[in-house]
């Protein structure tokens, strides 16, 4: 949350700065700011998205070589003019951006009050600036130490860049818990939160450690952790083409994201799976095989779409390796005293990698001595540097704040853990393992052709654009289809959504079933088939919509439904990652229907880096 960048070097810092904050405004976009170091700061900042900046100063000198900017998504404060960041020093000489939360900063505030600082936002952040002053005026000690002093008496999470009229040619970034990404050019730095800023400019990146902090000069980085031993950064080389981070001719980021998922299915099996040979290849995860044989129990943490990804895991993972699973919201784990043990293997999911409640629950599980591994898409983060071992999703950057490719992505990393251990414990048999790898080889191409239903699925979604609520159901592994079509409805579109397991729609929400509520149904021709037709026929008798996600051919649910979306027929295994297609395309076509922002939904934010 909240998306920060920094520029220091021989080029105008300016249009460096706000074209980052564009590429970072998923991760926040309630008011954005900027500051520029000529001769002394000026600092601008506007509530609202990061083009209402760019209008407010457009007609401003900008010259600098120095500068950062940061788009916000509010905790401590409304969004608003004052509190945006950056935040200065009450001799305005020092200005920060922060993504993160200082949690003792009304301690701190307190403290500083009382010694005469004046406060002009409701911000924690502008409290930490504040420290840092105090601390600089009160024992002399030079901006670099005064930072580090400051930083030790913080509690909570912060990703930092610090800008002083004093020091023009010094920009200083610390991280703890939220993250942050060094570009290393010639005679030239940025810093960002992810690396979608800087890979225009430089493939060379350093990523912050947690107490790491970087004293940046135009052609000197030195990095230190927060008890001042000096560090030595380690250079790595991107793998992010800049194509992936534009619209690429789609109205928006989602729909470009909907339509990638045959190639990022592609890419998440590419090397991973002999479909003749029947093998699946997992090198992330190779060194723990005597593990994956003999464990007794998974726990998958995770939250939002990664947790319904984990769910369809559950599935899978119960079904070809014949593990107990469980599937935990990160969020409740980390606060219940779970029991984990040893024995257990801990499976965390994260398309971003920095999600503040499942990284919490791996330090838990970590401290209860399980093995942890981690599912996630960006390379480099800090979920897969805190755990065990891990595989990557590699469905590239995903910009829309609703998942999708993330999502499929991770069902297809879970499909192949399912079959890997199944295999190792010998609970699946090498003539299905080959019939399934040969099948899910397929799986990108089925992908396509379901992605041919948009038309059928732009027709329905006219039908139920104008709707207050809206039913999905399904059974098996069609549930967590179900829950992941209701929140990207409710996400993007503002429609209220549930999703239920079918059978237990009479168990209470069929009370809510009338001719103005529509149901969706995931119907494909698999073993709870004859059941969920048994369902629709009670939506039905009770005047509410059908629409039916079904296998291409059926005939009986068409006889039944108001709509029916036809899917490629698929082995049962497979679904989720076909029959999720029909609905993020509903959700779209219907939020775009209803003029809502599809890539910005109000209140969110891509990377949920506090609790
Ligand atoms: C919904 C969505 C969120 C995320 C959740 C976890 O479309 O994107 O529910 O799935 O915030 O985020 P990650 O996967 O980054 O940990």
């Amino acid at each position: 949350m909240c998306g920060i960048v920094g520029y220091i070097g021989y080029r105008d810092a300016y249009p460096i700065v706000i074209k980052g904050l564009h590429r970072l405004e998923y991760r926040g976009y309630d008011s954005a700011g900027i500051a520029l170091l000529d001769k002394d700061l000026k600092v601008y900042k506007k509530a609202g998205k990061v083009s209402a900046l760019e209008d407010f100063v457009k007609d401003l000198p900008l010259t600098s070589t120095v500068g950062m900017g940061h788009t916000r998504w509010a905790t401590h404060g409304a969004p608003s003019d004052r509190n945006s960041h950056p935040h200065s020093s009450g001799d305005r000489k020092l200005t920060i951006i922060h993504n993160g939360i200082i949690e003792n900063y009304a301690n701190i505030k307190e403290t500083l009050l009382a010694k005469g600082h004046v406060f002009k936002s409701d911000t924690d952040t502008e409290v930490l600036i504040h420290l840092i002053e105090d601390i600089k005026t009160q024992t002399g000690l030079d901006l670099q130490e005064a930072v580090r002093v400051a930083l030790n008496k913080v509690v909570g999470a912060y990703a930092i860049v610090i800008m002083s009229a004093d020091e023009p040619d010094m920009i200083i970034a610390a991280r703890k818990g939220s993250p942050l990404v060094i570009g290393v050019g010639e005679g030239e730095y940025f810093v960002a939160s992810d690396a979608t800023p800087i890979v225009e400019y430089t493939k060379n990146v350093v990523y912050l450690n947690d107490n790491e902090i970087a004293y940046i000069h135009r052609n000197e980085l030195l990095v230190k952790n927060i008890d001042n031993t000096v560090q030595t950064p380690y250079i790595q080389e991107l793998d992010l083409k800049l194509e992936a981070l534009e619209k690429g001719g789609y109205d928006h980021f989602m729909l470009k994201e909907i339509y990638e998922q045959p190639r990022s299915i592609r890419d998440c099996l590419r090397g991973r799976i002999y479909p003749q040979q029947g093998k699946v290849q997992l090198g992330g995860i190779k060194e723990y095989v005597e593990k994956l044989k003999n464990v007794d129990r998974i726990i998958i943490v995770a939250c939002g779409t990664s947790w319904h990804a984990g769910l369809v895991g559950e599935y899978l993972i119960e079904e070809y390796a014949r593990v107990p699973v469980e599937v935990e919201y990160a969020s409740e784990f980390r606060y219940r005293n779970p029991i984990i043990t040893e024995k257990d293997l801990v499976i965390a999911i994260s398309q971003s990698g920095e999600t503040a409640d499942t990284m919490a629950a791996i330090e838990l599980a970590k401290e209860k001595g399980a093995t942890i591994f981690g599912i996630c898409n960006v390379v480099g983060a800090s979920i897969p540097r805190i755990t065990h071992a891990g595989v990557y999703t590699h469905a590239g950057p995903e910009i829309g704040v609703a998942s999708t490719k993330a999502f499929t992505a991770q069902v297809t990393v879970l499909t192949l853990i399912a079959f890997y251990i199944g295999q190792k414990r010998g609970a699946i048999k090498q003539s299905t393992l080959i019939e399934y790898l040969t099948q899910l080889d397929e799986i990108p191409t089925l992908v396509e052709q379901a992605l041919k239903s948009n038309d059928r699925v732009k027709e329905i979604a006219e039908k139920f654009k104008n709707s207050n609520n809206c039913l999905f159901l399904g059974r098996g592994s069609s549930f967590p289809v179900a829950l992941e079509g209701a929140l990207k409805l409710k996400e993007i579109s503002y429609i209220h959504a549930e999703g239920y397991p079918a059978a237990e729609m009479k168990h209470g929400p069929i009370a809510l079933i009338d001719e103005d509520m529509p149901v969706i149904f995931i119907a494909t021709k698999h073993s709870s088939y004859e059941k969920v037709i048994s369902n629709i026929q009670e939506v039905k008798a009770r005047g509410g919509q059908v629409a039916a996600i079904v296998t291409q051919g059926d005939t009986t649910v068409k006889d039944m439904a108001d709509y029916i979306i036809e899917i490629p027929e698929v082995n049962e295994a497979f679904v989720p990652l076909v029959s999720t297609i029909p609905l993020q395309l509903l959700a779209y076509h219907i939020a775009v229907m209803r003029g809502c922002n599809v890539d910005q939904p109000r209140n969110l934010a891509k990377s949920v880096t506090v609790e």
